[in-house]
């Protein structure tokens, strides 16, 4: 009798990884900005079959090697998680840097004549294309990802990122008014193809599905509630939208819904809040809806480019704080103005600073891997160095630019070149990217 190949003898090949090693080990506000993270100056990180096996000084970690282990060295160089962005739309790829407009107007003006554009499929392939090239390019491994209201530009995306093997969140746009024809939905159609993309991909690999209602204004009651019904009939869906970012957004929405006790109870009402919700920007919240967000252990996602770009205003990061909300950072391009996570961290350290307050950088560093990781439930799988995770990491080159490797000399300590390499660094200082063990992204 004849047997088909067996994969057991197969031998597994481990491969370790010797540099700088920082990692988060939780919230700098929660355990004191020493207990927050883990170092290892001349460190070693062992992967095999995609996951991360082994992690810590490189010489204690080599005794353990098995013979033959590729050993992969790379000096004046950061190994950390990728980073994680919790909010991003990416067929606003090809209209970021548009010039002049706050929120609704930018809307009107730049964002739903470039949305219109995905109701051709080959347009979101080719965009799902450029926009992941760029996503690793900065070192970004997982994102929560808007579509357009075309389920095909789901497919598209879904399709480019399990062909790389990313774990990666996206949805359709739920949106029936206020927009224009060619990109809405209605309740039924909406709710019928968000159905069929959660049967197509959601669980699939290392994908999952958000349920994306656009904004309170873009959809109507009815619509809200399709998205609620979605989120009791499957495990594990998320919830993506935006919420209070904009003085005139916000009173449109009182005015929309005069019924409901402001922005955040228009969704609470229609039982969108809960542990895999995420509410870009909330930039202007009471105390009372950020208890609400917390007793919901809803997360909110902090977008410091696009707030400063749209003009929407200052986070206020020290009031989530003390809700305890979990946080993470979105660049939330097209309104955000890089892909750049480091960047992303040099601008919310200057909003900090329009508030009189600091951001420490092993906070940002936080928000930028673990928080994020938090804020979508998936610090089991990413967001950390622990063994047992997913090995999706970065090497960082603290010699990307002239200046930043003149800076670095005169730098200290491991503190110090963080905050240099989050205040200089942008995609020139991704040296390398890896998800699952394989390397998606490579500088030189
Ligand atoms: N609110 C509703 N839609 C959007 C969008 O596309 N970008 C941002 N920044 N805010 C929004
Ligand atoms: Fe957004």
């Amino acid at each position: 009798m004849t047997q088909s190949p067996s994969t057991s003898n197969a031998t597994t090949s481990a491969t370790a990884y010797r540099a700088a090693i920082l990692d988060s080990l939780g919230d700098p506000a929660e355990l004191g900005l020493e207990n927050s993270y883990r170092y290892f100056e001349d460190g070693m990180m062992v992967v095999e079959n995609g996951r991360i096996t082994a992690l810590g000084h490189a010489p204690e970690i080599m005794k353990g090697l098995q013979s033959g282990t590729k050993i992969h060295h790379y000096e004046d160089a950061l190994i950390t998680p990728g980073f994680i962005d919790t909010h991003i739309h990416y067929p606003q790829t090809g209209m970021i840097a548009s010039y002049g407009d706050q929120l609704l107007d930018w809307l009107e003006n730049y964002t739903f004549p470039a949305e219109q554009k995905f109701v051709d499929p080959a347009h979101a392939e080719q965009v799902s294309e450029i926009f992941l090239n760029e996503l690793l390019r900065n070192g970004t491994t997982t994102a929560l990802v808007f579509g357009t209201v075309h389920p095909q530009s789901v497919d598209a995306f879904f399709s480019s990122a399990e062909k790389r093997n990313l774990r990666m969140i996206a949805g359709k746009v739920l949106m029936d008014r206020n927009a224009p024809e060619a990109l809405t939905d209605t309740p039924e159609s909406g709710y019928r193809d968000s159905k069929a993309l959660i049967e197509r991909w959601h669980g699939k690999g290392r994908l999952h599905y958000a349920v994306t209602p656009r904004f309170a204004p873009t959809s109507s009651p009815e619509q809200l509630a399709t998205a609620g019904q979605l989120l009791r009939e499957y495990d594990g869906l998320y919830m993506h939208t935006h919420l209070s970012e904009n003085r005139n957004e916000i009173e449109w929405v009182k005015a929309l819904f005069p019924e409901q006790n402001g922005y955040l109870d228009v969704y609470d009402h229609h039982n969108l809040l809960g542990q895999r919700s995420v509410f870009a920007h909330g930039v202007h919240l009471c105390d009372e809806e950020c208890q609400r967000l917390a007793e919901t252990d809803s997360a909110i996602a902090f977008c410091p480019t696009s707030n400063l770009f749209l003009g929407s205003g200052l986070f206020n990061l020290p009031q989530a704080e003390q809700h305890k909300i979990k946080v993470g950072l979105g660049t939330d391009v097209g309104a955000g103005t890089s892909f750049s996570m480091l960047q992303t961290i040099n601008e919310a350290y200057k909003v900090m600073q329009l508030q009189g307050k600091k951001l420490h950088p092993f906070k940002s560093f936080y928000l930028a891997t673990l928080g994020g990781a938090r804020a979508l439930q998936l610090e089991q799988q990413v967001g950390t160095l622990e063994p047992g995770s997913e090995a999706d990491f970065v090497v960082l080159d603290y010699n990307s630019t002239p200046l930043m490797s003149y800076r670095m000399q005169q730098a200290k300590d491991l503190e110090e070149r963080l905050f240099v390499l989050m205040t200089l660094g942008d995609d020139r200082a991704i040296k390398c990217t890896f998800a699952m063990g394989e390397l998606v992204y490579s500088r030189d």
